[in-house]
């Protein structure tokens, strides 16, 4: 059995779809841990709602504690991370520690609009503005780079001319709560 955290920094729509995945499907794996990046995250809110112990790490803990999100995520005996709209920078321990065992979405079709800076409103905006005529979701390992980690899996979605930020993100989110939770899986599956 997989033992699962998910950290998210903001809503945790992705991580609700996650928890409740691995809730019908516990075959392979479950969701041990939520780690938020701070307090008001609505995440922790949907933890709790799903029995998931849940916490909050936010960067200044982590500036005074460089060690904190390590320590934290080896005494919970967690095996995969799984970054579910997470803002910070995994810090290269963390990476080491879990070599193609931490897994991110990313709300486009890597390696476009990736990188630093790219992310929610800023990556659809630029899509748009780019007038790409399809965009998608990329799931991928994490490496010490932003969004540059090997591919696991893509899925894509029409950009229509009268789409904006919020409509296109809404496309995205679709595809996103359809397959991460999937893909989670078959990860984890090859372990
Ligand atoms: C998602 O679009 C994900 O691709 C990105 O951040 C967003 C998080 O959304 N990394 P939510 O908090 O899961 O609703």
């Amino acid at each position: 059995m997989i033992s699962l955290a998910i950290l998210a920094s903001g809503n945790g729509s992705n991580a609700e779809a996650i928890m409740n995945f691995f809730e019908q499907n516990p075959s392979q794996g479950s969701v041990a841990l939520v780690i938020a990046s701070n307090e008001q995250a609505y995440v922790l809110e949907r933890a709790k709602n799903h029995g998931v112990k849940s916490l909050c790490i936010s960067k200044k803990m982590m500036n005074s504690e460089p060690d904190l999100l390590r320590a934290t995520l080896a005494d919970a005996k967690i095996d995969v991370v799984v970054l579910a709209g997470y803002m910070l920078l995994i810090p290269r321990d963390v990476v080491a520690m879990f070599p193609n065992k931490i897994i991110n979405i990313h709300p486009a079709l890597l390696p476009k609009f990736g990188g630093k800076g790219m992310y929610g409103g800023n990556v659809h905006n630029a899509v748009i503005a780019n007038k790409e005529t399809e965009s998608g979701i990329t799931i991928h390992f994490v490496n010490e780079q932003y969004d540059k980690g090997d591919v696991i899996f893509q899925a894509k979605c029409e950009v229509l001319e009268d789409d904006d930020a919020d409509t296109l993100a809404a496309k995205i989110h679709t595809l996103e709560h359809k397959f991460y939770p999937q893909i989670i899986n078959q990860v984890i599956a090859q372990l």
